[in-house]
């Protein structure tokens, strides 16, 4: 083995069979089960593009109504939770308060080792409720507000609103972020699915595996970028400052958030209904400048970096859209990750369905056959 056999960054390099998301980073396709995200971004709501990754098909109005009561029974933040946020949330960020809190739900759990499917299922349901609890709760605990109990006839994604701001959604708002949901809920290997299958692998428990995921998705080339982009065109300010803002960027051999994918090489489908909704919720937002400022810099990219495979990912256009929605940029991550929860535990089921550890090689390129040196004689 030599380092030309090194696959960097495990590019093209197939680590498992899925039943749950195909991309065609070409075509620009993505399809959960199935499923065109077009077609789940107009039709589906959230609730039910979670049944769908669970159970690779979309439920009959009894299975839905039967899963929303699932989500709702698991709504409540736990007393334990609530006194570790008034603990943490002056010292730690939101990502690392959410992996720390799936922890301790793990911890709280007595049937955290059962990794039967019913269990694992119980599980996935349990974590997608209380992780967007968690995250609205430490919102409101750093502003020193009162935590906003959540509603039993709001969806997931209205409630998550609702208990974030304590204002009810407007319809449009509502459904925006629902979709915003659907569109970051699966997106087959990507690095943090990868860190929960590893830590799954060696039969670890799932809240350790999505501790991992979390960790993962923390960074900005991944889940982070969406606050990336945020800053960047915040930074921007002005239409006028896009160029020199720009070249100054690349000149200092930075990365622009937001643009360019593993997989994808052209637009993101996502960024594509992102965008639309863009200009519906920019009709009633007073923060739309960041949206429009979005478009304008996209424009200036396209031609900046024509010729290169570098377009619009999700999280370019999710940035102005929650921040037209009063969500503070650095919950963008967090948000992601209690969509994701989805995706990474329909993936956790399957893995733990046929489970095999994964544990891949290195080639070794250090020194061989050195003569041990007593300390006292090592300079
Ligand atoms: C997502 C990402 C990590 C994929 O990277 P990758 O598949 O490892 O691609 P590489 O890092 O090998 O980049 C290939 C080339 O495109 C350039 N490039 C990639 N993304 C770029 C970006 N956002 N801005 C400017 N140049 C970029 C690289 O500099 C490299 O150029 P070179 O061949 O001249 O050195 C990368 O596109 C990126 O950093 N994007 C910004 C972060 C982001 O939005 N992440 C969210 C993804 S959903």
């Amino acid at each position: 083995m030599t380092t030309s056999d090194i696959a960097r960054g495990l590019e093209g390099v197939n680590v498992t069979a899925t039943r749950l998301c195909r991309i065609d980073g070409l075509k620009g396709e993505l399809v959960y089960s199935g499923y065109d995200i077009f077609d789940l971004a107009e039709h589906s709501t959230f609730e039910e593009v979670a049944f769908l990754l669970w159970n690779q098909r979309l439920p009959s109005s009894e299975e839905l109504a039967g899963l929303q009561s699932k989500l709702l029974a698991e709504r409540s933040l736990d007393p334990i939770i609530e006194r570790l946020l008034r603990e943490l949330h002056t010292l730690v960020r939101p990502m690392r308060t959410l992996e720390i809190a799936v922890e301790v739900l793990g911890a709280i759990d007595r049937n955290s080792s059962d990794l039967t499917n019913a269990q694992l299922k119980q599980t996935a349901a349990r974590l997608t409720a209380k992780m967007a609890t968690v995250i609205a709760a430490y919102h409101r605990i750093r502003q020193g507000l009162p935590v906003v109990e959540p509603r039993d006839d709001l969806g997931h994604s209205a409630n998550f609103l609702y208990m974030l701001t304590g204002r009810e959604p407007n319809a449009l708002e509502a459904r925006t972020f629902d979709v915003a949901m659907v569109l970051h809920a699966e997106h087959e290997m990507n690095a943090s699915t990868f860190s929960a299958i590893v830590t799954a692998s060696t039969l670890s428990d799932m809240y350790s595996a999505i501790a991992s995921a979390i960790g993962t998705l923390k960074g900005p080339l991944h889940g982070g970028a969406n606050e990336a982009v945020y800053k960047i065109v915040d930074a921007i300010g002005e239409e006028q400052n896009i160029a020199s803002y720009v070249e100054a960027m690349l000149a200092r051999g930075e990365r622009v958030m937001g643009i360019g994918h593993r997989v994808y090489k052209t637009t993101d489908p996502r960024a594509i209904i992102l965008e639309r909704l863009g200009h519906e919720v920019a009709k009633q937002s007073p923060d739309r400048k960041y949206f429009d400022l979005s478009l304008k810099l996209r424009d200036y990219l396209a031609k900046k970096l024509e010729g290169k495979p570098l377009y619009p990912n999700v999280d370019f256009f999710s940035a102005s859209v929650y921040k037209m929605l009063g969500i503070p940029a650095d919950l963008y991550t967090p948000i992601f990750a209690i969509s994701r929860i989805t995706g990474w535990t329909a993936h956790l089921l399957e893995q733990y369905g046929d489970n095999r550890l994964v544990r891949p090689n290195a080639v070794y390129e250090g020194a061989d056959n050195r003569a041990y040196e007593p300390i006292e004689e090592r300079s």
